[in-house]
């Protein structure tokens, strides 16, 4: 009888990239006064804790800022691009409805050859990258991924829309997952309900060269606000439990960043101490699939997260989707 020694994958590297346009809540309000449109800084920070956000000029897209990110992430670790053998994008806003915004990263790499392809679960879109890669370098068919989530939300705000044009922003993260004998992902859960499609969609496309049905990000805000603490809380329950874990053991919580109040009432619930939250709400606003791995990489830069620590990465979005990774570092 032989026994084979589990595959993990660990994340090696991380990164991130912002576009150029630093957008504070002052300006947006500014800008958003002269068309007439209300709002105040305000009611921007207390109801969601969002300071500023960034803003894509009209030549940087989904896969300009991922492949900005992947870099980063393979300079963190010290790795050749050529030794990436798997490439996933999570976006919502890829840069064609195809190819797919992979390719284009890959090619921006400036390699080819490995496979590279987008999944597309919204703001859960980083953590049902990583699973697949995960579960990839678990079947030995990838030893060293690129997971990317990079997003252009800017596009498809309706900025006439105060409820929702305030929220959100642009951005990319990346990680370098490699294969290791030392425990790196120790679990991964993911979940969808369509059944909520229409409470967070932008419910359009292109038919005979026409955009059909709406362009823009349509959300019930509060409908959304109360599903996702409940999901979050309960996937992070079964996420640590399926580790053969307890929530005493998240050193770190990188919840999706939609808003303040969702990432207390979800460390709250959880019982994760709010000091061992990570916030980054306030920087970028909500970048969708970017939003996680923008965190991510502002926490282990910036020394919280370190070696040996467990860290619950989570997400939460349209479709409506929910997820979460448990990773040792
Ligand atoms: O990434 C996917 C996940 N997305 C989310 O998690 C978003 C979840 N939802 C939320 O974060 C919150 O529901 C919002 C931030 C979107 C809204 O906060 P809220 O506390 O639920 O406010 P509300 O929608 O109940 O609106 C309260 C008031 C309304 O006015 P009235 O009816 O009380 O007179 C809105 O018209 O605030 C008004 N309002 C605004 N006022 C100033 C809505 N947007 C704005 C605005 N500026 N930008």
């Amino acid at each position: 009888m032989s026994s084979t020694a589990r595959v993990y994958s660990r994340i090696v590297g991380v990164g991130s990239a912002l576009p150029e346009r630093l957008v504070t809540n002052a300006m947006l309000v500014a800008e958003l006064g002269e068309r007439g449109i209300e709002t105040s800084d305000d009611w921007i920070l207390a109801r969601t804790g969002i300071s500023q956000r960034y803003i894509a000029s009209p030549e940087v897209t989904s896969s300009v800022l991922g492949a900005r990110a992947a870099r980063a992430a393979l300079d963190y670790c010290g790795m050749a691009p050529d030794a990436i053998d798997l490439i996933i994008v999570a976006t919502s806003t890829p840069d064609y409805v195809f190819p797919s915004t992979a390719c284009l990263v890959q090619r921006d790499l400036g390699i080819s050859g490995c496979p590279a392809f987008d999944v597309q679960a919204v703001c859960s879109g980083f953590v049902y990258a990583l699973t697949v890669a995960d579960a990839l370098i678990a079947n030995g068919s990838a030893k060293n991924a690129l997971v990317i989530g990079a997003e252009v939300f800017s596009r498809i705000l309706d900025w006439s829309d105060r409820g929702t044009c305030v929220l959100f922003g642009d951005g990319a993260g990346a990680v370098v997952l490699s294969a290791s004998d030392r425990p790196g992902i120790l679990a991964s859960k993911l979940h969808a309900d369509g059944r909520h499609e229409g409470l967070l969609r932008t419910a359009g496309n292109v038919s005979h060269g026409a955009i059909v049905g709406t362009p823009f990000l349509t959300m019930d805000g509060q409908a959304v606000f109360k599903l996702a603490v409940s999901m979050l809380d309960q996937v992070g329950r079964e996420t640590v439990q399926a580790a053969g874990l307890t929530v005493a053991d998240i050193d770190w919580l990188v919840p999706h960043q939609a808003n303040i109040r969702i990432l207390q009432a979800t460390g709250r619930k959880l019982g994760v101490p709010a000091e061992r939250v990570v916030v980054t709400v306030d920087q970028h606003a909500n970048t969708s699939a970017a939003s996680v791995p923008l965190a991510l990489d502002t926490a282990v830069r910036d020394g919280r997260i370190r070696e040996g620590h467990r860290v619950m990465l989570q997400g939460v979005g349209g479709g409506f989707t929910w997820g979460s990774v448990f990773v040792q570092f």
